[in-house]
């Protein structure tokens, strides 16, 4: 039996979940794999805590797991951005392999990371980055590793997922949803980095640079967040047919790649549209295999834990010999993000009731070579004289999208800010 003793850097949610883990199922892990884990050292902030380890295996002294002789492997679980890059860059400088849940690290300082463990021969598994228990990075990197990915889409962040499911089914504000979400521990007391897309994004940048070949560390793409949704058009988009999520898109278009995190419409049969609560999903389709998709939980304490065992085992299995890491930095030079993509699009404006109002706001979006599928006006029970036109536009270019709304906005009879959503009809 091959003993492997663990370094834990952070034993907050997912640390603490992969101790308890740990405890609960060695047995079968030794069984399986011949390797006994033993959770040696563990570095936190605030060592009066209860934790689940022994109360002499917790330190608040950093060099006491990084640099110590009896620590085989290092997790990283402390998350944000310092001192976690300069714990895994030192891990990295003692030879130590290391395993890291941080995406928001990996995202930021990926490639710099990763060339620095090829450099000393060292392993880093960041399974639980992307997706949380949902084995995606593995998937891609070894199971799939034969195929050419051409384009994934997915629901990566449960937050965002489990509040519009709320809107959705209980037909709340976002701000009720929001509420029970953190009420729930599906959002963080600031919960911009979920609601805003970032969170979403540090995700959709590790896949992608996975999947496409591509370094991609600080290429901006667009992002955008859920918080302006109103539950005014998450009721529109069902009687349309349609279900509102927040979806990550990546696609090799050749020369460039379409990279995107934002909330879209997505026809009632897509596969995603029915992902619910606190669950994510990737559809990833490969040359080979065609269509698959990966669908559990994406955080959480035992999920993530999962996660982050899987790699603990997978890297101290291949041990420093395997030194190509899970990670294969690419040779080619970052390609760049597609701009100015078509989309069919979903229009909402708040209006004043005046005669004739559809058609002031069809001509203008027809001015700019947009025409229309759906168009219909409904006043607002609460706000006499005030209502909406909702419009569902056929593929256009986001450019002339923007100038057509931007025109729409500035007619007399608009009452508001305009709502656009894009609508996603592939597979
Ligand atoms: N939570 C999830 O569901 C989830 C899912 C996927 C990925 N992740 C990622 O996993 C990582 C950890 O998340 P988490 O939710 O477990 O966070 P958490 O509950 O806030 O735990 C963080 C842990 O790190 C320790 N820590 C923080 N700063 C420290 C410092 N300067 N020195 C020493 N220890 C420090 C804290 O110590 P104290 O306990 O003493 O405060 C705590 O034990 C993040 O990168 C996150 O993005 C989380």
């Amino acid at each position: 039996m091959k003993k492997v003793r663990i370094g834990l850097l952070g034993c907050g949610v997912v640390g603490g979940g992969l101790c308890e883990l740990i405890r609960r199922n060695r047995g079968v892990v030794a069984d399986r794999t011949g390797l006994e884990l033993e959770v040696q050292r563990v570095l936190v902030r605030d060592p009066r805590k209860e934790r689940p380890v022994e109360r002499s295996r917790v330190t608040t002294d950093a060099a006491a797991v990084l640099e110590a002789p009896d620590v085989d492997i290092v997790v990283e679980v402390i998350g944000g951005l310092e001192p976690a890059r300069e714990y895994l860059a030192r891990a990295i400088e003692a030879k130590k392999n290391v395993v890291t849940a941080n995406k928001a690290l990996l995202a930021a300082r990926g490639a710099e990371i990763f060339r620095r463990a090829a450099d000393r021969r060292v392993r880093i598994g960041f399974e639980a980055s992307v997706c949380g228990g949902i084995p995606i990075i593995r998937a891609i990197s070894a199971g799939l590793v034969g195929n050419r990915i051409s384009a994934l889409v997915g629901i990566v962040n449960g937050t965002c997922n489990y509040i519009l499911t709320r809107m959705s089914e209980e037909k709340c504000t976002f701000a009720a949803a929001l509420a029970e979400a953190q009420k729930r521990g599906f959002a963080e007391a600031d919960p911009s980095l979920d609601i805003d897309g970032h969170d979403a994004a540090q995700k959709l940048q590790i896949l992608a640079e996975l999947a496409f070949g591509a370094e991609l560390d600080h290429v901006p793409f667009p992002v955008e967040g859920i918080r302006l949704i109103e539950d005014e058009d998450i009721r529109a988009a069902a009687e349309l047919g349609y279900v509102l999520k927040h979806i990550v898109v990546g696609k090799d278009l050749g020369d460039a790649l379409d990279l995107r995190a934002h909330p879209a419409l997505l026809p009632d049969v897509h596969p995603l549209a029915h992902v619910r609560n606190e669950f994510n999903s990737v559809l990833l389709r490969g040359d080979a295999v065609d269509e698959m998709i990966f669908t559990g939980k994406g955080a959480g304490s035992l999920p993530t834990a999962s996660a982050v065992l899987s790699d603990i085992i997978d890297v101290s299995r291949n041990g420093h010999d395997h030194a190509e890491a899970v990670w294969h930095v690419p040779a080619s030079p970052g390609r760049p993000v597609a701009a100015d993509l078509e989309s069919k699009y979903y229009l909402r404006f708040p209006i004043r009731d005046v005669p004739g109002v559809i058609g002031l706001i069809a001509t203008a979006l027809g001015n700019r070579g947009i025409s229309i599928s759906h168009a219909s006006a409904t006043l607002l029970p609460a706000r006499p004289g005030h209502g909406n036109v909702k419009i569902v536009a056929h593929r256009c270019a986001e450019s002339s999208l923007k100038k057509a709304v931007g025109e729409v906005e500035r007619l007399p009879v608009l009452a508001g800010r305009a709502v656009v959503l894009r609508i996603f009809e592939e597979g």
